[in-house]
């Protein structure tokens, strides 16, 4: 493979990589010149197949640096009003112009009457006396020869206050440089949000409009001198995730009225982000619309569960025609919106809904013959993009939506599998180095507002597990890289709180399980995890020592585990909850001669106590399919994700539940019970790695080796699904008839799989194809088929090594 960077579109100055003999084609960096500070690179790329045919180039792909040093920022952080503006003068229109803006807590920035770019509620919340993201924009067409203008509306987020920092660089003809920056030189004035708030929203009043402001020529004699304010003390960073977007508009299916002037909308599906009104009627007419995911069975709005989150928007009418209205700085979780003080009555085109949340791209599909499995794949989706707001967030709608890191890490396989988060999580992982103590610890929750220093064993594992499965889904080395000493220093924080290598302190432990397991063991699971990860990432870099080093811990952990957790009357470990059973059995933590007897526990206790039915919390949930797939029992893993009683996650859906809910329990009452939280979305991880069978061997990384293994189970007929890897898609769909299985299999470029075709049981005779060849016959492999090298028969299953491309596979038996 060759990389070349090219200063200009086709001017191979930066850097030539020149041939390459290897198959990677992923994650290759970059060794060129050093990158300059807001320049705009270009890059092409070729190959040679393994005949050394050579490809022709690509086309010219590109990329931006943003400002890289300090000094690069001349402008100056300035408030004193939620609405600012400048005006200046160009002599023709630009060549290039770039916007490098950032506003605490969130900013909308206009030029010449138009808002910038579509990003809301941005920039992403971040620990800001660490860090402060800034967006880049393209400006050029935005700008035009005379006179221009730039207005920029302020919001408190997160930060509390408001402040704005604002950079535009301006090339024009010839090379002349032209630079806007913000400084007290700006004018000031307090628009017409009179309040705005995360939780409890905001409040528009249309008469304190001023036309014109962000246009050139507007009369601002009126307005104060801006305020230089004191900068965020954290360092300046691009933002380099996904930005938060308004990514889908709903209509209302539903609209009622419990009370006379109280209107209730259904938007039919619970999500996050809010409702742009549509209007007539006199000035001053002030609308209210409070926002909720529950009704009282006489129609009006249930609000119990949103606690403290007063969740309201009201609009304050200018009373000039159809005005069309949308908060800027708030965001609600909601599924019906009530709405009063509408002036005459509204109809079901009045409101929109607004679906808000970081516009990460799908990547992942999954569909089966079972239809419960696609109902659940809808909530995992709704659920999860529901909850990523810069930081993925616990839930949308009560006074929380807090980087709970539990959560996050449960879920952050599934999400990895559904949507691109490479970028996401690059920078939360970032996010959890920003928010590590010097003693090694980490919060809670990050950035850090609720919860605790240290967090509990089970909530801090977020940093390493998500490290690691970035390394897993991206083959990212350099995540591996940049946070090894950090994930040691963290480990070694948790080692000063176990004595003789037990780690019992805990807060939540198996969070709202049916069947509470003792905490103590949870947070020793997640010790002796974290240390795991951690000697598997030293290996990785090679670090010989400190694998070593780490694996010693984990034998003394696993050691330590059993001595204190393993009833040997019992066979279970401490209380015998499923949870408590499956978690060690997850890590290899039983004794060989143990396991049996762990997993028959485990199995009973599902079955014959609970009528298979979970009774887990969210931790245990994560790690109970895959388990039971591993040791055999996907059809009873099978039979908890497909089951409809109380508690499942058939019996949210059978409850009308759109999103995932927080609690087990259809609890109605005031305490805590979100509709809308991610975290039991975690058996999607086990959907396309178990029933899609798209997964990787144990210490597979980027996808470089594929172990395909789809779970034929119970009364499922099919399954398809495919995921975009960072090597291409990998694709699977199965199906089964008596006497016969079909897999098609995509394996993409520089990948290679084991498959396992599976047999109905006692299937006798059997002969497999791919395409129109014969592959397996007479009980053996037959060589000659292009890209399969080898087959062999398994205890159900029949295994063959394949190459990258595309098979179709056909099992026939009697
Ligand atoms: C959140 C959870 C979180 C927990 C910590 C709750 O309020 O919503 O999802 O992990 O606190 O115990």
């Amino acid at each position: 493979m060759v990389l070349s960077l090219l200063r200009a579109k086709d001017q191979g100055d930066q850097w030539d990589s020149a041939k390459i003999a290897s198959d990677d084609s992923t994650q290759v960096v970059y060794q060129g010149k050093p990158l300059e500070s807001g320049r705009t690179y270009y890059w092409k790329v070729r190959w040679w197949d393994k005949e050394d045919r050579a490809s022709a180039y690509s086309s010219a792909a590109t990329f931006e640096v943003g400002l890289l040093d300090r000094d690069d920022w001349k402008a100056q952080w300035i408030g004193g009003a939620n609405q600012l503006r400048t005006e200046f003068e160009l002599a023709q229109a630009p060549v290039r112009a770039r916007a490098y803006v950032s506003g605490l807590g969130y900013y909308e920035l206009r030029i010449n009457g138009a808002k910038v770019g579509a990003n809301v509620l941005d920039p992403a919340w971040t620990t800001y006396s660490k860090r402060v993201l800034y967006s880049t924009y393209d400006v050029t067409g935005m700008l035009t020869s005379g006179r221009n203008a730039v207005g920029v509306m302020l919001g408190q987020g997160w930060y509390g206050k408001r402040a704005l920092l604002v950079q535009i660089e301006i090339e024009l003809a010839g090379g002349k440089q032209v630079a806007v920056r913000s400084s007290p030189a700006w004018k000031a004035k307090n628009g017409p949000i009179t309040s705005d708030s995360t939780y409890d929203g905001e409040a528009y009043d249309a008469r304190l409009e001023t036309p014109g402001w962000d246009r050139a020529g507007f009369d601002d004699s009126g307005w104060a001198a801006a305020e230089a304010v004191e900068a965020p003390k954290g360092e300046l960073s691009a933002q380099m995730l996904p930005a938060i977007q308004v990514v889908d508009t709903l209509v209302p299916v539903n609209m009622w009225t419990p009370h006379p002037g109280i209107y209730v909308f259904d938007f039919g599906q619970n999500f996050s982000g809010w409702a742009q009104l549509r209007v007539r009627g006199p000035s001053g007419a002030q609308v209210r619309m409070r926002f909720a995911e529950l009704l009282y069975d006489n129609g009006t709005i249930n609000r119990d569960n949103i606690e403290r989150a007063k969740s309201r928007d009201t609009y304050t009418l200018k009373g000039d025609g159809v005005e069309t209205w949308e908060p800027r700085f708030t965001y609600h979780g909601f599924r019906y919106v009530e709405v009063t003080g509408f002036p005459g009555a509204p109809g079901l085109d009045s409101l929109r809904g607004r679906v808000v949340h970081s516009a990460v791209e799908p990547t992942g599909s999954f569909v089966a013959s079972k239809q419960i499995l696609n109902q659940i794949q809808r909530l995992i989706h709704w659920g999860q993009l529901s909850n990523l707001f810069g930081i993925p967030t616990d839930c949308d709608q009560r006074n929380e939506r807090q980087g709970w890191m539990g959560d996050a890490h449960v879920t952050a396989e599934e999400a990895m599998l559904n949507f691109d988060m490479a970028a996401f999580y690059s920078n939360f992982v970032r996010d959890m180095r920003d928010a590590q103590q010097p003693d090694g610890e980490i919060s809670d929750t990050v950035p850090h507002i609720y919860g605790s220093y240290p967090a509990d064993p089970a909530w801090g594992t977020a940093y390493p597990q998500i490290v690691w499965y970035m390394w897993q889904q991206y083959g990212d080395r350099r995540v591996l890289e940049e946070n090894f000493d950090n994930l040691k220093k963290y480990v070694e924080f948790l080692r000063t709180r176990a004595p003789a290598n037990v780690l019992t302190y805990s807060y939540y432990g198996d969070w709202v399980a049916i069947e509470p397991t003792p905490g103590a063991l949870v947070s020793d699971f997640f010790f002796d995890y974290d240390v795991q990860i951690l000697a598997h990432i030293a290996k990785v870099l090679g670090k010989a020592d400190d694998a070593a080093t780490y694996l010693k811990l984990d034998t003394d952990i696993r050691e330590g585990f059993n001595k204190k957790f393993f009833n040997p009357d019992t066979g279970s470990y401490s209380t015998g909850t499923q949870t408590a059973n499956l978690l060690p059995l997850f890590l290899d933590i039983p004794p060989e001669k143990a396991r049996g007897g762990v997993t028959w526990r485990l199995t009973t206790d599902i079955v014959y106590t609970h009528n298979t039915h979970v009774t887990t919390g969210f931790i245990g949930v994560k790690y109970l399919l895959p388990v039971l797939t591993r040791f055999g029992r996907s059809d009873l893993a099978y039979e908890l994700a497909t089951q409809t009683t109380y508690p499942s996650w058939g019996f949210m859906i059978a409850r009308g539940a759109t999103t995932l809910w927080e609690l087990w329990q259809d609890k109605t009452g005031p305490a805590m019970n979100s509709h809308n939280h991610a975290m039991f979305g975690s058996l999607g991880a086990w959907f396309y790695q178990a029933l899609g069978g798209i997964a990787q061997p144990d210490d597979g990384a980027g996808y470089r080796h594929l172990r395909i293994d789809p779970q034929v189970v119970e009364d499922l007929r099919w399954v398809s699904a495919s995921v975009e890897t960072v090597r291409g898609r990998v694709s699977t769909s199965w199906s089964r008839s008596p006497g016969r299985v079909t897999l098609e299999v995509t394996i993409p470029p520089n990948s290679d799989a084991k498959v396992y075709i599976p047999q109905e049981e006692q299937m006798t005779d059997v002969t497999i194809y791919e395409g129109d060849r014969v592959i397996w016959e007479r009980g053996q492999f037959v060589p000659g088929t292009p890209g399969v090298t080898a087959g062999v028969k398994g205890h159900d299953d029949f295994i063959f090594d394949v190459g990258s491309g595309h098979y179709s596979f056909r099992l026939a038996g009697e």
